[in-house]
């Protein structure tokens, strides 16, 4: 059965190496990461072998090779947040769920991303959870947040 890398595939037949970024981030967009199933069949479609993909994918920390968790965290870079601490929240964040940006956690809970100007500036510093803002965050605020995610998944199990 075909599934959505093969459709993107179809769609882009006949392209070339030159086009592997966009046909990743098109696979991305749909799977929300780049499984290594995914990665084997671009190269047989590029022409590449699988070990080249993941080099060059890995270069550009825009992919992601997890799943997303059911709760992805997504903490802004940019330079409001940046100056108002959102190193500290992502430091916080790595901390309590023991995953870097790009991971997710093995119970498959929590995701994370570190992402650029989320256009809320005057929130900073902000993360973003399942699309849901979270304002003036701080070490202290983050815990709870989190806390409360988890408590969410224990209410539905
Ligand atoms: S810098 Fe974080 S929302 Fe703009």
């Amino acid at each position: 059965m075909k599934n959505e890398v093969d459709i993107i595939l179809e769609e882009k037949a006949g392209a070339t190496q030159d086009q592997l970024i966009p046909i990743l981030q098109a696979i991305q967009e749909k799977e929300g990461y780049l499984s290594e199933e995914s990665v084997v069949k671009v190269g047989r479609h590029l022409g590449m072998p699988a070990s080249k993909i993941f080099g060059v994918a890995t270069f550009y920390n825009q992919f992601r090779f997890e799943p997303l968790g059911k709760h992805h965290i997504q903490v802004c870079r940019g330079t409001a947040c940046h100056v108002l601490g959102s190193a500290t929240v992502l430091e916080k964040v790595q901390d309590i769920l023991k995953i870097k940006p790009g991971q997710t956690s093995r119970d498959g809970m929590f995701s994370l991303e570190v992402v650029a100007c989320i256009g809320a500036c005057g929130l900073a510093p902000v993360i973003c959870i399942n699309g849901e803002f979270h304002a003036k965050v701080n070490e202290n605020s983050i815990e709870e947040i989190i806390e409360n995610c988890r408590q969410t998944e224990e209410a539905h199990a």
